[in-house]
């Protein structure tokens, strides 16, 4: 599997894959705001035959605030392809470019409390913790956990 930087012609693949994955679902035209505004912070994941089997959509934070910080807006993999550290590599990739072309300090993401599986990839294999809980923050009513993840400081 291939983990390649979002392209403009990735982006109805990665909406596609995020309509079979989630709840929470975009405009094409918010993802071509992503791909148009921070091109080096979406990432998919595609088999040999160039399908789309994951992907990141992310972004830097647009309120004003003393340090600039990623979000990541949807993350998603097919189900045939979870496990395999799909999910890990992307985005490690995309933190990598928050770091280094907007030397982001630390990371953002919303995830549902009930979604163990994305709960266990942020905090224990990427070092994420909750900052704060959003009551009712989804659209059916269910509570969020706010989570961060604070880059180490550059030598
Ligand atoms: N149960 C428990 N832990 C899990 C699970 C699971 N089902 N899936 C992943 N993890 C944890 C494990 O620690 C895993 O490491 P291990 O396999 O060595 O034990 C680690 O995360 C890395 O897993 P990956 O293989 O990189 O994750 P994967 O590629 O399977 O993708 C994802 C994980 C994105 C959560 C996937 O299950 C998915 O697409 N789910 C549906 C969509 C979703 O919930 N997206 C996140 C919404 S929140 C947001 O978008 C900001």
């Amino acid at each position: 599997m291939d983990i390649r930087q979002a392209t403009i012609e990735d982006l109805l693949g990665m909406q596609n894959a995020n309509l079979l994955n989630l709840p929470e679902n975009y405009t094409f035209k918010y993802y071509l705001y992503h791909a148009l505004t921070w091109p080096e912070l979406s990432y998919v994941a595609v088999d040999p035959s160039g399908r789309i089997v994951g992907y990141i959509l992310a972004k830097m934070e647009e309120e004003p605030s003393a340090e600039p910080s990623g979000h990541v807006t949807s993350i998603s993999v097919l189900r045939p392809y979870r496990r395999l550290g799909l999910a890990n590599k992307l985005m490690k990739q995309s933190q990598e470019a928050m770091v280094a072309h907007y030397n982001a300090s630390y990371i953002t993401l919303h995830v549902r409390k009930s979604n163990r599986a994305a709960i266990s990839l942020y905090r224990d294999t990427l070092g994420f913790e909750v900052h704060i809980m959003e009551k009712g923050y989804y659209a059916d009513g269910e509570d969020a956990y706010g989570m961060r993840y604070i880059f180490p400081k550059k030598e």
